[in-house]
């Protein structure tokens, strides 16, 4: 599993994946994540990587040329070329699943930035384009690193403990996690319910499976 994440803000995206889960599975080789700036694969001396709209209008368009180049030094034979952009199809937990099965996967992903990408690159260069919700953001740092994030927890031996992905949320694309509790069993008069203390295994579970609540009712 190979991600290839190109960005104007590289330092972004190594804060999040040099820390937690992201990170112990780089380091234990089950998944790579190369970050590549933008500007890079610019040729002028201000290392442009937007300009101005065709036909007027606000904002800044990403130009098609830097992105071209960088796809033709990353892009081998089996390689998944993704954007992020709040037009593209919603990302969803089954489509990360998905991915997640797919081991030689290698993947691209632009972040976008400004008012959008050249529409010649929607058009010519890219296989996916994905949306992480109904709303719109600054930029696609944030969305690459959710999708990132939410293949590689899925990958076998990530997680080391794997009954938390077969018990988890999603797991049966219904519903959400039971509630947990941890010690001090009293805190401030709140009190962790008795059944999950009364080592009655069968009562803990059917209390849990009754607490599940359904995804859209939270
Ligand atoms: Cl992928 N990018 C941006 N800029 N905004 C978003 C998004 C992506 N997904 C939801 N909003």
């Amino acid at each position: 599993m190979k991600f290839e994440i190109i960005t104007i803000f590289p330092e972004i995206i190594e804060e999040y994946i040099n820390k937690g889960i992201v990170s112990i599975a780089k380091e234990k080789g089950l998944v790579e994540i190369n970050v590549h700036n933008l500007r890079d694969w610019t040729e002028d001396n201000h290392k442009t990587v937007d300009d101005t709209p065709c036909g007027g209008g606000p904002g800044m368009v990403l130009k098609v040329e830097p992105i071209y180049r960088a796809i033709q030094d990353l892009k081998k034979e089996n390689t998944i070329v993704a954007i992020t952009t709040p037009k593209g199809e919603k990302l969803v937990q089954s489509k990360l699943k998905n991915f997640s099965t797919k081991s030689n996967l290698h993947m691209i992903i632009l972040c976008g930035r400004y008012e959008g990408f050249d529409q010649r690159i929607h058009d010519n260069l890219v296989d996916y384009e994905f949306s992480i919700g109904d709303y719109v953001l600054s930029g696609g740092e944030l969305a690459s690193l959710v999708l990132v994030d939410g293949i590689t927890r899925l990958l076998p031996g990530v997680l080391g403990n794997e009954e938390s992905l077969s018990e988890e949320s999603f797991n049966d694309g219904e519903t959400l996690d039971y509630p947990q509790y941890t010690r001090p069993i009293e805190f401030n008069g709140w009190k962790v319910p008795d059944v999950l203390l009364s080592g009655n295994h069968e009562e803990i579970k059917k209390w849990r499976t009754s607490q599940k609540p359904l995804i859209g009712k939270n």
